[in-house]
């Protein structure tokens, strides 16, 4: 295991730690305000207002995971209601994000699938489009199905995410882009072991490019949801290479991260779509950026002492 990937397991698995908890809610809400837009739906939509000003689409997510009991989904599924409507009222450019253990998953299955369905239609009313998250390995199938359903229901402005640490994933890439889900695809976060999941980095980037490229050669709409150059500039060369316009697929970025060069993909003609967590449910989805990047974390101890 390299330096960069002994940081961030045991950042993962020492962010699980209770008392951690307690006090980074205590002391951490100022810090991790960069990632995150806002307590309220009325600021998160002023700054969607901002970015698109700068060309830059959004997803909207409003935090939260890992409930642990129904009303707190029933209550979730409401503030995603009043989200899709938001979004609507205001006209601004931004579809929604949303994990699928907040609505439910972890504790009745059919709850969970009813409680998204409720928000999948309200988004269509306003043809607007739900990305379903992908959480970590317990989740994966039953996420997949959870979209699948929909679909064959009539439903298919919903979506999903790929994680391409993950051994399975190009069987789930074949399967999805037959179904035509639309996919967002990501390196992945948590911390899966290595009976499933790649553990090196040379491999999950070129499984990463692996699924890519499946679907820009199929002529299939992808999200490709990286803050790594490795991955943003060889898919600008594949693209250029192989005669693929910049409106076959869009980039993705999260809040808070490399803002200035989201508005230069913008600005150079690229579809780019910066995913905008709001809400105070921030902790967990915190230190899975930290322990993403240790110079996130030399970020966040150098405005302590600001
Ligand atoms: P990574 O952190 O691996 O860094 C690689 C290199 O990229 C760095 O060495 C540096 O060169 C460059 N880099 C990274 N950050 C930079 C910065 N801030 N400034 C300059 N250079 C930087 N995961 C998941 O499991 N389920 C999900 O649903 C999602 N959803 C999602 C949506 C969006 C929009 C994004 C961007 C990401 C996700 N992820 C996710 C997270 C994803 O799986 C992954 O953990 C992170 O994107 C980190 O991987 P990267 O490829 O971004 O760079």
């Amino acid at each position: 295991m390299d330096r960069i990937e002994l940081y961030r397991k045991t950042l993962l698995s020492v962010s699980g730690n209770r008392l951690v908890e307690k006090l980074a809610i205590k002391y951490g809400r100022k810090l991790a305000g960069k990632f995150i837009a806002g307590d309220t739906l009325a600021e998160a939509l002023d700054e969607i207002e901002h970015l698109n000003g700068k060309g830059i689409m959004v997803t909207l997510d409003h935090l939260g995971e890992g409930i642990s009991h129904l009303n707190e989904a029933a209550a979730y599924r409401e503030e995603y209601i009043r989200l899709v409507e938001g979004i609507a009222e205001r006209k601004v450019s931004s579809n929604v994000s949303l994990k699928p253990t907040q609505m439910g998953l972890a504790l009745d299955p059919q709850v969970c699938y009813d409680n998204i369905r409720s928000i999948v239609r309200q988004a269509k009313q306003h043809n607007n489009f739900i990305r379903i998250d992908m959480e970590d390995s317990p989740f994966t199938q039953a996420t997949i199905d959870i979209v699948l359903r929909l679909h064959a229901e009539g439903l298919n402005n919903v979506g999903t995410v790929i994680q391409a640490y993950l051994h399975r994933t190009v069987e789930d890439v074949n399967q999805l882009i037959d179904a035509k889900v639309n996919l967002r695809l990501v390196k992945g976060a948590y911390n899966e072991p290595a009976s499933i999941a790649y553990q090196q980095m040379n491999e999950v980037i070129d499984n990463y490019k692996r699924i890519i490229q499946m679907h820009l050669d199929r002529g299939v709409y992808t999200a490709i949801a990286s803050h790594d150059d490795r991955i943003i500039n060889w898919v600008k060369a594949y693209a250029k290479e192989n005669g693929i316009t910049a409106d076959a697929f869009e980039f993705q970025m999260l809040y808070g991260l490399r803002m200035t060069d989201q508005a230069e993909l913008a600005k150079e003609g690229y579809r780019i779509r910066c995913y905008m967590p709001y809400g105070t449910m921030w902790y967990p989805y915190y230190t899975r950026r930290l322990a993403e990047k240790p110079a996130n974390l030399w970020m966040v101890l150098s405005n302590m002492f600001k």
